[in-house]
């Protein structure tokens, strides 16, 4: 391990604050160190391996695909691609879609997209975007833009022009944005992972979806964190019975492969043409065959257990000493704990369960797969610790 350290040090990019663990394999819902021991994964790599490590009809589909066609470019037509854009469509009711590698290219797509259909609806100054305060949509110079946290935006600067910031669940801010200036395109994420794990008001989504019908506005979710059955339904916008214009997706979709997929809806669909946009990657068949077999599993009696997961991790940890609130929905949960976030996580680590922060709390994302046993046990040991902290902090 100490090898590995010192030449991960060496050799990788200094961005990532690593934690002082080497995973080298992993099954399900459970992880491996170099010494074999055991963790119970509730992060799922950051939301990631939806069916967990190694899932075996996910390997099987990959592999397949892996010794039939590894890559062709998109100069070829290849079925991996079109099975999943028909699945993806079907389960939506999206019209089109893009793909591409990542969240942040999946939302460039989101955002090239909204800017030509209303540069060629309502002229080429109706292009600013409103993005939410403590909002997340990647790292790249325009979704930094777009991302609403100035601590992301230093030392970057110049990002790209465009991008507006306005407090979550104030639609009053909204309507005078759209009063003041021409507005293309408002950019939310139902529950704001990065951010703290907030989901947004339910009346304030539905409003702010029907204002922005109503004004000719378009309405970009991202769906890169809350998406495909993270929330205990497909899509995150799908507890609200709104449609969005452009839905961008990535992280669970392709179940442990780079994928991003850009949904559009409507009359959006026709907006890209030969040379708008494009990918080396994207629409990578390897890729395609997994996250085919991640959102063909995503039926309604798998969500409903995801849902019912979801109960029973609120359910065991309301009340815990230790632990002043919990919030999120589905499988995607914050918790707001007395001690701070990454003291509970690091313990939680060195008793064999791994935790995410976001912001100032402990966020789980577990793969959507994880038994109830497996989720007992490792709220037992978060509970157990949460507890123990407050405990010597007091
Ligand atoms: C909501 C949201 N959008 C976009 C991104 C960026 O995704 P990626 O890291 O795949 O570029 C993330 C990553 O955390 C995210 O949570």
């Amino acid at each position: 391990m100490s090898e590995i350290k010192k030449q991960d040090q060496q050799y990788i990019a200094n961005t990532y604050a690593r934690f002082p663990l080497q995973l080298v394999n992993g099954m399900g819902a459970e992880a491996f160190d170099e010494q074999g021991n055991r963790y119970i994964d509730m992060g799922s790599g950051i939301g990631v391996t939806s069916f967990g490590y190694c899932d075996p009809a996910w390997i099987t589909a990959v592999a397949n695909q892996l010794s039939t066609l590894q890559h062709t470019s998109n100069l070829y037509y290849t079925e991996p691609c079109v099975k999943l854009a028909k699945l993806l469509c079907e389960r939506t009711g999206a019209g089109k879609v893009f793909f591409s590698n990542s969240g942040a290219e999946a939302n460039e797509c989101a955002i090239k997209v909204a800017r030509k259909y209303m540069a060629e609806k309502k002229g080429e100054d109706c292009y600013t975007i409103i993005t939410l305060e403590n909002s997340f949509h990647g790292r790249t110079i325009t979704t930094l833009a777009a991302t609403g946290q100035e601590v992301f935006h230093k030392t970057f600067k110049p990002l790209t022009d465009g991008f507006m910031h306005l407090p979550a669940n104030d639609l009053e801010a909204v309507k005078t944005a759209l009063s003041q200036k021409k507005i293309a395109a408002v950019m939310i994420e139902c529950v704001q992972g990065e951010g703290g794990v907030l989901p947004l008001d339910p009346d304030y989504v539905k409003a702010l979806a029907a204002l922005l019908k109503e004004q000719e506005v378009l309405l970009i979710v991202d769906e890169v964190q809350t998406g495909n059955g993270r929330t205990g339904k497909l899509y995150a916008y799908m507890h609200y019975g709104i449609t969005p214009d452009i839905v961008s997706t990535a992280k669970g979709l392709g179940g442990g492969l780079p994928i991003g997929a850009t949904l559009l809806y409507g009359e959006v669909q026709n907006t890209l043409h030969f040379g708008d946009h494009g990918s080396t990657y994207g629409g990578n068949p390897v890729c395609c065959a997994g996250a085919y077999s991640v959102i063909e599993r995503l039926d309604e009696d798998f969500l409903k257990e995801v849902q019912e997961k979801s109960d029973f991790v609120f359910e065991s940890l309301k009340g815990a000493k230790g632990i002043k609130s919990v919030n999120g929905l589905g499988l995607m949960i914050g918790i707001e704990t007395a001690a701070p976030a990454k003291e509970i996580l690091l313990e939680c680590m060195a008793r064999g369960v791994l935790c995410l922060t976001a912001k100032t709390k402990l966020r789980l994302l577990p793969p959507l797969n994880i038994t109830t046993e497996q989720l007992s046990e490792a709220l037992d040991v978060i509970k157990a610790v949460a507890a123990e902290k407050e405990e010597r902090n007091a």
